[in-house]
């Protein structure tokens, strides 16, 4: 009955929301559909449709501003680089349905595998979109004042003394963003967590802010994983789809229950340096058969400096640092055998001819994962390029980070085993 009433509320906000009714919700159990913002269930779906190439290059435009802001994320350091001159979107490329509050409304939040507290829009916040939390609608919304415990997990905690209101302060992206430490009950699929902590946004600049929310998925105090050790035990996976093939919906499966058996593991390691990130010990990189030449520097994990490979939902094509991409650059266009290699925006590893790729196997500790060319090759709408995926880390990122990003996990189940510091990883064709 309860899951009827929740259809209805989401049926008649996707058509206030100009969605497709056909993505009525599937959510069910810990089990949530995970949309890319490209889907047809997506109210970002651009509305002018991209060309190819704009589309790769605006990607690009916004991995950037990712990587930047990953590397900030340094414990007790919140100075941010942001890129000088061309403008910075960031926008986030998986959606999950949350409901908020009693009654329950419903939001589309950016899944976000390194951040740790969520932040949702509410109402009368200044800079947000026009869908937003009307928290004065909700019976169960509270605001925390200046000495709950929470207020010393957010970054930049300030008090506002007049209301008794914990408020604080971030930059994420290219964006600024205030907001209220505040706590509701948040639905999720059929899970209810009370009393959930989260930001309630009063304030954002810049376009990097997820329109509608973003939920935290990382390893820090305020993570949705940190708020339900009882319910999830710090476990959780996903599949994440293809946005280019038709069925666009992949899975969040939150929880121990339900997670695969049969799954390769590498273990999962923490660094002090970076609390809220997914670390792995990425220990070399096959094309082909061939292990390619990488300075044991450039992809060590170090607690001090925070350097090492990490694991994210957020960027789309993997970075890789310098010398270590060079060298699977140089290999890789060996194995094609084309010399006409041209380039796209930041991909230097492009043909306009059909090629016959290579695989590239990513080694880590105890685990070799092999990505097939779907994981590793954009092909243009109308077949006439074909670019390598990946990319170096930028320049201006002062840091050693190789972030394993989203398109390279694509169709495959990725599952986060905290207690037992483990990462699975398993293919699943999910699109
Ligand atoms: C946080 O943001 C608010 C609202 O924009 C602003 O008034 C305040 O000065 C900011 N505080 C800090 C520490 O930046
Ligand atoms: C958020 O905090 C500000 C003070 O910084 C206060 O004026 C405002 O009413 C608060 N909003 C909510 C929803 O509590
Ligand atoms: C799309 O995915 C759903 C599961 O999310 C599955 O039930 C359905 O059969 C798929 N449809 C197609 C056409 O593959
Ligand atoms: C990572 O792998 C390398 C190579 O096998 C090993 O020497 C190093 O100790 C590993 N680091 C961690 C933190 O597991
Ligand atoms: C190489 O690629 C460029 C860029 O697409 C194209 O203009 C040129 O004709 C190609 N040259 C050959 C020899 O195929
Ligand atoms: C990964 O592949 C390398 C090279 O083929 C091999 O030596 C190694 O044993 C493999 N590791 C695992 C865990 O299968």
């Amino acid at each position: 009955m309860r899951s009827h009433i929740f259809s209805l509320v989401f049926l008649l906000f996707s058509v206030a929301q100009g969605l497709n009714p056909n993505c009525e919700t599937r959510d069910r159990g810990s089990n949530l559909q995970v949309f890319h913002v490209y889907s047809p269930c997506s109210p970002f779906r651009p509305s002018r449709s991209l060309s190819w190439e704009e589309d790769v290059l605006q990607t690009q435009a916004k991995d950037q501003a990712r990587l930047q802001y990953l590397s900030s994320l340094v414990a007790k350091k919140s100075v941010v680089p942001i890129a000088s001159g061309r403008q910075i979107v960031q926008s986030p490329t998986y959606i999950v349905r949350a409901n908020i509050g009693t009654p329950p409304q419903t939001l589309l939040m950016a899944m976000d595998t390194s951040n740790d507290a969520a932040w949702i829009p509410c109402t009368g916040c200044i800079g947000c979109s026009s869908t937003v939390f009307d928290n004065a609608k909700s019976t169960t919304f509270q605001t925390l004042g200046c000495q709950a415990a929470q207020c010393n997990q957010v970054p930049n905690p300030s008090c506002d003394a007049t209301a008794n209101s914990c408020v604080f302060n971030m930059t994420y992206g290219g964006s600024t963003i205030a907001a209220n430490l505040s706590q509701d009950t948040i639905t999720l699929a059929t899970d209810s967590v009370p009393s959930y902590t989260f930001g309630c946004l009063q304030k954002t600049t810049g376009n990097s802010v997820p329109p509608q929310g973003l939920l935290g998925l990382g390893r820090g105090p305020l993570s949705l994983l940190s708020q339900t050790q009882d319910l999830y035990q710090s476990t959780f996976s996903y599949c994440l789809p293809n946005f280019r093939s038709s069925n666009f919906s992949g899975s969040l499966r939150l929880g121990p229950v339900g997670q695969p058996l049969k799954i390769k593991y590498t273990p999962l390691l923490k660094n002090p340096r970076r609390p809220s990130l997914y670390f792995v010990n990425l220990t070399g990189i096959l094309v082909g058969s061939k292990a390619v030449d990488i300075p044991p520097s450039a992809i060590a994990f170090n607690p001090t400096t925070g350097s090492g490979t990490i694991i994210d939902s957020g960027t789309v094509f993997t970075r890789l640092v310098e010398p270590v991409y060079a060298s699977v650059r140089d290999e890789f266009r060996r194995r094609v055998k084309v010399t006409n290699v041209t380039s796209l925006g930041g991909f230097d590893t492009c043909y306009n001819v059909p090629i016959v790729a290579p695989t590239i196997t990513l080694m880590f500790t105890g685990m070799n994962v092999t990505l097939p060319q779907d994981n590793l090759l954009i092909h243009s709408t109308a077949g006439s390029i074909t670019c390598l995926a990946m990319a170096s880390a930028p320049d201006n990122v002062n840091s050693v980070l190789n972030v394993i990003a989203n398109m390279q996990q694509q169709n495959h189940r990725i599952l986060f085993d905290v207690p037992n510091s483990r990462l699975g990883v398993a293919r699943e064709p999910c699109s």
